[in-house]
This record gives structure tokens, C-alpha cells and sequence, in this order.
């Protein structure tokens, strides 16, 4: 006998119908309940990340943007205080170079004020001569000096030298023994500006002179023997002197 494989329309009639019933059932519960196919699909989530990194590409390039504006706007900054700090370097050094020439100027100025009012210190005194017997023509070395302001006395030669222009009180004190004849000069460059004697008989003492002299700066000034030699008299008591003190300036 011929084995029926296939069902029969009769057979199979109520099987497709219960499956109709079901599908149906399960299509109308979907409908009602609003299921959805899930999103989570492999193909959505790389579409998610792909469009995240390409959104923080485009933030990365805004970035860049935003801090290369940033460095150059400061770069702009530093450039300007650049160019400001070299002016105002040249500013300070023109300050320096004017105040300093102003300094110099105020200190030559008071310099010439200074010259003009302040008198300097020219005085010398010096006491004893080596050699109290002193041939004509001679020049009265007072070697011992007790002052010199303003070194214009050598006290190796005994000749003053005048170290500014001025007005000088010369001073002479001599001493001189019994029946000894002093004749003495007060010299200026080789020239007499004063000449006198002095002389004792039975008596030993000493005598003052003075003259008022306006010299030059290096004006000589010396004192002289003349017409016949001389013996001093000098000891603690007799002092042989010469001296010379600025007055004034001019
Ligand atoms: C002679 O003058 C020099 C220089 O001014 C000084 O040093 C010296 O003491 C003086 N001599 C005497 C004996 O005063």
C-alpha cells in the first residue's frame, strides 16, 4: 500500500488554523503593549561613537582654535610691553645721562662759587737758619718749619713759592749780635720789593719787619743778604723767623 505522506486538507485544517489564531494573537499584543524592536542594535552603537568622536574632533579643532587665539592675543601683549619696556629703558637712561649732566653742571658751579669765596689755607712759619754766619749775597735758609699750609715753603732753599694769585703779609724777625750790621732784602723773583738794616751796638736784640704784597701764583719770595756778611745771633731766647699768610684771593 501506498503510505500517505502528506496530510490531508482535513488533516491539517485545524493546525493552520490554530496557527493563524496565535500569530494573530501575538501581532495584536504587540499593537496594545507598543513594543518596539530594541535600538541597541551592534549598528546603532557604532554609529553613536562614530559621531562621538567626530564631535570631539570638531571640539578639539574649536579648542585649538580658542588657545591659538589665546597665544596670540598674549603673544600680541608681551610684544606690546616688549616695546614699551624698551621705551621706557631709553626714557630711564636719558633721565640718568640729563640728571647726571645737571649733577656735573650744579657741581662745577659750586666748584667756581667755591673758588670765588672760599680762601685757602696758605701759610707757612719756619724758624732757625743752619749756619747763623751768612755771607752777602746770600739767601737766609730757615730751615726749622713749624707750619706749611699750602707747601710753599722749601726749607732747602728758603724760598717761598706763591701757590695761588693773592694778597700775602711776609713777615721777617731777625736777631742780630753786638755791633753786627744786617742787610737784608726781601726778594722777588731776583727784585728787591723791600730793603733794610739792622744794626746794634752793645746790645743783642731782634727786630720785626713786614710788607704787604699782592703776587702771583709761582712768585719766588726770599729773603737776602747784602752789602756785607752777617753773624746771627740765635738761640732759645732769639729766634730768626720767616713767614708769609694769604690774606685774600685775587
Ligand atoms: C723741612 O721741610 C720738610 C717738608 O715740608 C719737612 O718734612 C721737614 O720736617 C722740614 N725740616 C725741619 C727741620 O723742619
Amino acid at each position: 500500500m501506498i503510505h500517505n505522506y502528506f496530510p490531508t486538507v482535513t488533516q491539517i485544517l485545524p493546525e493552520m488554523y490554530v496557527f493563524t489564531l496565535s500569530l494573530f494573537v501575538i501581532l495584536v499584543i504587540q499593537q496594545i503593549s507598543g513594543f518596539k524592536e530594541p535600538e541597541c542594535s551592534r549598528y546603532h552603537y557604532e554609529e553613536q561613537i562614530l559621531e562621538r568622536v567626530v564631535r570631539m574632533g570638531m571640539e578639539l579643532e574649536y579648542q585649538k582654535k580658542d588657545v591659538t587665539n589665546i597665544l596670540e592675543t598674549v603673544a600680541a601683549k608681551l610684544n606690546t610691553f616688549s616695546n614699551e619696556l624698551q621705551v621706557l629703558k631709553r626714557e630711564n637712561k636719558e633721565l640718568k645721562s640729563n640728571l647726571k649732566d645737571e649733577v656735573q653742571i650744579s657741581i662745577s658751579d659750586l666748584e667756581k662759587v667755591k673758588e670765588k669765596t672760599v680762601l685757602p689755607l696758605v701759610f707757612f712759619n719756619s724758624k732757625n737758619v743752619a749756619d747763623t754766619s751768612i755771607k752777602t749775597g746770600h739767601t737766609i735758609v730757615f730751615t726749622e718749619t713749624l707750619v706749611n699750609d699750602g707747601n710753599g715753603y722749601d726749607n732747602t732753599t728758603g724760598i717761598f713759592t706763591t701757590p695761588v694769585d693773592g694778597t700775602y703779609l711776609v713777615s721777617l724777625h731777625m736777631c742780630v749780635k753786638n755791633k753786627q750790621n744786617l742787610y737784608y732784602g726781601l726778594v722777588i723773583d731776583g727784585k728787591d720789593t723791600l730793603r733794610g738794616e739792622m744794626y746794634e751796638y752793645r746790645a743783642y736784640s731782634c727786630n720785626s719787619v713786614q710788607q704787604l704784597l699782592t703776587l702771583k701764583v709761582g712768585k719766588r719770595v726770599w729773603i737776602q743778604v747784602y752789602v756785607k756778611d752777617v753773624d746771627l745771633l740765635q738761640s732759645g731766647s732769639h729766634w730768626n723767623m720767616f713767614s708769609a699768610l694769604l690774606l685774600n684771593k685775587g
